[in-house]
């Protein structure tokens, strides 16, 4: 093989002490050798799934092999119900029978689900082992391969099992994204949207004028805004890393998008979807209080359409959803907490009265 050598858009980095790590944004990566030989360990055991591994699997292995290392593969079934302790106990079943010590390092080839399980399989495997995330969707480059949130589903609430564990490196190949169908695509604009609408009113405004450059997959647009939505993550992730106050404004649109997940089964909309609705519900709550005004409610909104994503949320009933919601980790004492745009571009955390909730709901579903 004649390795290619990356283009790297962006270097980053996630400064959180010792626990620091770089996140490298670029072309090419999965095939450049020099920058997988500085990852740590000489066994990488490479999670993934059916989907990503026949894309590549063979190209980040061989790489691999040229780095010296050994390619140990963990191959799992594909989508969001997977995110389960079935397919966790796989993973340590794997490591386990391939003799895999502490210093394996856990790889994760894939979007946020199998980022997600592999990071809570590295969290806890012999208590804990190297873990490097190589995300390769959309919605993985922008949000969840960095900051060290780490998870599985339980049937009763979306990532309720979990740890805080950080990467020691994020490589997002631009090039995968090639391969990402158009619905994933916009998937993964929803957390690009809820960067720029809870902290950032220039790359808002940036995103109202480039959406559709975006959906068309434009290089230098898609770098910038992966690049513009991991600084802002970072710098959040930098301030708070275990959520202690500011890191739940990462959450915005996610008690009612979760909610929304948990409530039709998991798989049935795609977590970016229900993120994309789940902002336009807290818009429109945030409006009931006098927190956004209508034409910034209808800014996000729209957006969100542009983006090719749902703004009309499904009918769970209104009890459904307040049993869904009650189980949100943002929760204190029984309250729901809920982050509201005060304006667009900043937040306010906050629970809310009853009757504007139900008014919500009531505005934003359909049976
Ligand atoms: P996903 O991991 O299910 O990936 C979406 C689909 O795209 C899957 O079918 C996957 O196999 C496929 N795929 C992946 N890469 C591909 C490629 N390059 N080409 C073609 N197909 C490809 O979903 P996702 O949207 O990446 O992630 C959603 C998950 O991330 C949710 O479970 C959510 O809870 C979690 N999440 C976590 C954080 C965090 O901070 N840890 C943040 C946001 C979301
Ligand atoms: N996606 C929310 C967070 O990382 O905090």
């Amino acid at each position: 093989m004649s390795p290619i050598p990356a283009t790297v858009f962006a270097r980053l980095s996630v400064d959180l002490g010792e626990r620091s790590y770089p996140i490298i944004i670029g072309d090419h990566l999965l095939t450049d050798v020099e920058l997988f030989r500085g990852i740590p360990g000489q066994r990488i055991a490479v999670v993934t799934n059916t989907v990503v591994a026949p894309l590549y699997l063979e190209r980040l292995s061989a790489t691999l092999n040229a780095a010296g290392k050994q390619c140990i593969p963990i191959v799992l079934p594909d989508g969001e119900e997977e995110k389960n302790v079935t397919n966790l106990m796989a993973i340590f079943t794997a490591l386990l029978e391939q003799k895999c010590d502490r210093k394996t390092t856990l790889l994760a080839l894939g979007g946020g689900v199998i980022g997600d399980m592999t990071g809570f399989a590295a969290a806890t495997y012999m208590r804990g082992v190297p873990f490097v995330q190589v995300p390769t969707t959309l919605l993985a480059q922008v949000d969840s391969s960095v900051g060290g949130k780490t998870a599985i589903n339980h049937p009763l609430g979306k990532n309720m099992i979990g740890a805080f564990y950080q990467p020691q490196w994020v490589f997002a190949d631009t090039d995968t994204l090639a391969t990402l169908p158009d619905r994933e695509l916009s998937a993964g604009l929803a957390e690009v949207i809820k960067h720029g609408a809870i902290i950032d009113i220039e790359f808002f405004e940036w995103l109202e004028r480039n959406i559709y450059a975006l959906r068309a997959r434009d290089r230098e647009a898609l770098a910038y805004a992966i690049r513009r939505s991991c600084e802002i993550k970072a710098e959040v992730v930098r301030q708070d890393e275990r959520e202690s106050g500011l890191r739940a404004i990462l959450n915005f649109g996610h008690t009612f998008g979760h909610a929304i997940e948990a409530g039709l089964g998991y798989g049935e909309w795609l977590h970016g979807e229900a993120v994309g609705c789940g902002m336009t519900m807290a818009a429109d709550l945030s409006v009931r209080l006098g927190y956004l005004s209508a034409s910034e409610q209808a800014r996000l909104q729209s957006l969100i359409k542009a983006a090719g994503l749902p703004t009309v949320a499904p009918d769970l009933g209104e009890l459904r959803w307040l049993d869904l919601m009650e189980v949100d980790k943002k929760n204190e004492g029984g309250q729901i907490k809920f982050i509201l745009l005060k304006p667009l571009g900043s937040t306010s955390i906050t629970a809310v009265p009853a009757d504007q909730l139900s008014a919500t709901l009531h505005a934003c579903t359909r049976a």
